[in-house]
């Protein structure tokens, strides 16, 4: 099967030229400034449009059972959405509990992966559970793809490690060529912070916010650096949220420390005063609780200058959705217990595009590289993800520079019942989404078929 898309703007994270694109099969053949004359089976015409490689997010979390409930996107309707926002790969998050073997964390998800996908998926390894027998399958794991592992510095009794365990499982990965995800909040201040503010009465959604402070993600985005250091590894600070953190990930990599962090739109569009909105009853809030929390508006420039410095080196969602209803629910008259985490796999592309490229905070090139190149790098799956060149897989969008779209929980895919950004208008939207070769987004409407996603062996750190 042959397709060129015709005279469109390539665009990767280096170049920006007018060109045609063959694709042969699964992959990129050809580049040319006029492919006219190559018999094709298909011709998609790109012009006034970009040809850009296709999106990864490299934090999704479809599936997962978490505060009590489940994730509201499984990967069929999650990965649907995501190929909506032209994102064609995801790297998601399977989960190591207490007692399991991280072997059996692995079965669990590639089962829950394996035919709903529709884009390439890979998985990073939250590791919850740290013995001399999962330090070695750290090693099986990393030889069978699985390349990179989540600890949490949060959330004592359900995901998190002391730094003994933590500064062991980097030791590790200095030997077999992983990555160190780090979840990076100071959890026992934290729980101190909201045992005392529920005993005072604070139990709406803003003191989710209100008991995670800036500097209890700082101290351990400080910590995580400092653990790396000594195990001379790199490591990488995932959702960072506060410019206070960010301050250690800069001071770190100005002392040439290999430390790596993602920012997620959440973070760059949204702010502490969504936590204030007043709709039901003044539980509206609940929409925004994550962690770590939406922080002041003045963070937004911080970290959009974080993003064009390349202190941060990563867009991701951070996607984790639960609706309002029957989930966020859970927490009313108690913030604590209301399920952590927020939708965006699908509206991350347009976001950026619109409120990075367009707004001037950075390059076009830029967009690409936050949004796939450099996770592409990062988590081993250059240079057969992440850009477009011959040999590389054709995972392609041709993007609209010029389509405004409202968006809105009516009408994006992501299974959840609310939007954060809803009734935002941006502009610039992925028209076709093609991945491996197959075209799966098309005319607005999805065309590709669930199971085609295929599992993503990643290499380890060059
Ligand atoms: O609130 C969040 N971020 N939920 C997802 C789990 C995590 O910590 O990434
Ligand atoms: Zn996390
Ligand atoms: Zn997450």
């Amino acid at each position: 099967m042959r397709t060129i898309i015709r005279n469109g703007t390539v665009v990767t994270a280096v170049d920006q030229y007018k060109g045609d694109v063959l694709i042969e099969d699964e992959r990129i053949a050809l580049i040319g400034s006029s492919l006219a004359d190559i018999q094709s089976d298909a011709v998609i015409d790109a012009a006034g449009k970009y040809v850009l490689p296709g999106g990864i997010d490299v934090h999704t979390h479809l599936d997962m059972p978490f505060g009590g409930t489940t994730s509201a996107d499984d990967f069929e309707s999650g990965t649907t959405a995501a190929a909506f926002g032209g994102t064609t790969s995801i790297v998601d998050f399977a989960i190591q509990y207490k007692g399991q073997t991280l072997h059996h964390a692995w079965e669990t998800w590639l089962k829950k992966a394996e035919g709903k996908a529709v884009i390439d998926y890979g998985f990073h390894m939250i590791m919850t559970d740290l013995n001399d027998q999962t330090e070695q399958e750290m090693d099986a794991l990393v030889r069978q793809g699985v390349t990179s592992f989540k600890l949490f510095m949060a959330y004592r009794g359900v995901f998190m490690l002391d730094d003994g365990s933590i500064f062991k499982a980097l030791l590790r990965t200095g030997k077999n060529g992983g990555t160190i995800c780090m979840h990076a909040e100071n959890g026992d201040v934290i729980d101190v912070l909201v045992q005392r503010a529920l005993a005072a009465g604070k139990t709406a959604p803003k003191y989710h916010a209100l008991t995670r402070p800036a500097r209890a993600e700082a101290e351990a985005t400080h910590r995580a650096i400092a653990l790396a250091e000594m195990a001379d590894v790199p490591v990488y600070i995932v959702h960072l949220s506060a410019a206070e953190a960010l301050e250690m990930v800069t001071e770190a990599r100005d002392r040439g420390l290999p430390a790596y962090a993602e920012t997620c739109p959440q973070y760059l569009f949204l702010s502490y005063d969504n936590y204030e909105e007043q709709d039901d009853h003044g539980f509206g809030g609940a929409k925004y609780v994550m962690s770590p929390p939406l922080r002041d508006k003045a963070t937004q420039a911080q970290l959009w200058r974080g993003l064009a410095f390349n202190d941060l080196q990563c867009i991701s969602t951070d996607h984790c959705p639960f609706c309002m209803k029957e989930q966020k629910e859970l927490g009313r008259g108690d913030f604590s217990k209301i399920p952590n985490g927020a939708p965006g796999i699908e509206t991350r592309m347009s976001l950026v595009y619109d409120g990075g490229v367009r707004a001037g905070r950075i390059s076009l090139n830029r967009f690409v590289e936050l949004t796939s190149t450099s996770p592409a790098k990062i988590f081993g799956l250059f240079p057969r993800k992440g850009t477009i060149a011959p040999g590389s897989d054709a995972d392609i969008v041709v993007f609209d520079p010029n389509r405004t779209v409202t968006l809105s929980a009516k009408t994006l895919h992501m299974k959840v019942d609310y939007n954060p950004y809803e009734g935002r208008q941006v502009t610039g939207a992925a028209d076709t989404v093609i991945s491996r070769g197959r075209v799966i987004i098309k005319e607005g409407k999805f065309v590709g078929k669930p199971g085609s996603g295929e599992f993503l062996k990643r290499a380890i750190r060059s």
